[in-house]
């Protein structure tokens, strides 16, 4: 058994020490919104906050995760109400399929903590997620519009 906290919620997860948080994230705890894209740490569908900062789930293993504080997309809005990223996501009409987007606004959540208005250098740097529909303008403006909201 594994303790997580997930979302401020205790966790006891019936999973092997090496598997990866992703799946504990998903299978055992119920959580879907974090998606698996590749499985090697490349395309970012998989991001999930570790203590704040961005991490690719697929690729660390969940005992690495234990007592520390781990958000997923479903832990982002507070008593409800959506975070500025994910209004400027709705607001700027994001989303295509929506696949990648979770792990998308996990990303740029944390570089908007980091970053508070980043240059187009800076998201170039920092979000080097994948989006098979290729929503990367969309993405920039709704990070810029997030940074001015
Ligand atoms: S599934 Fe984790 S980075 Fe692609
Ligand atoms: S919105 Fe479809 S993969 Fe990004």
């Amino acid at each position: 058994m594994i303790a997580l906290t997930i979302n401020g919620q205790a966790h006891n997860l019936d999973v092997e020490p090496d598997t990866p948080l992703l799946w504990a994230i998903r299978e055992n705890a119920g959580l879907t919104g974090t998606k698996y894209g590749c499985g090697v740490a490349q395309c970012g569908s998989c991001t999930v906050h570790i203590d704040g900062v961005a991490v690719r789930s697929c690729s660390m293993p969940v005992s690495a995760a234990a007592g520390k504080r781990i958000t997923t997309i479903e832990g982002i809005a507070e008593n409800g109400v959506l975070t500025k990223v994910q209004q400027a996501w709705l607001a700027n009409e994001v989303p295509q399929c929506g696949y990648c987007q979770t792990g998308m606004i996990m990303a740029v959540t944390a570089l908007l903590k980091d970053k508070p208005k980043p240059t187009d250098a800076e998201i170039n740097d920092a979000i080097t997620n994948i989006c098979r529909c290729g929503t990367f303008q969309q993405v920039r403006a709704a990070i810029h519009a997030a940074a001015n909201a």
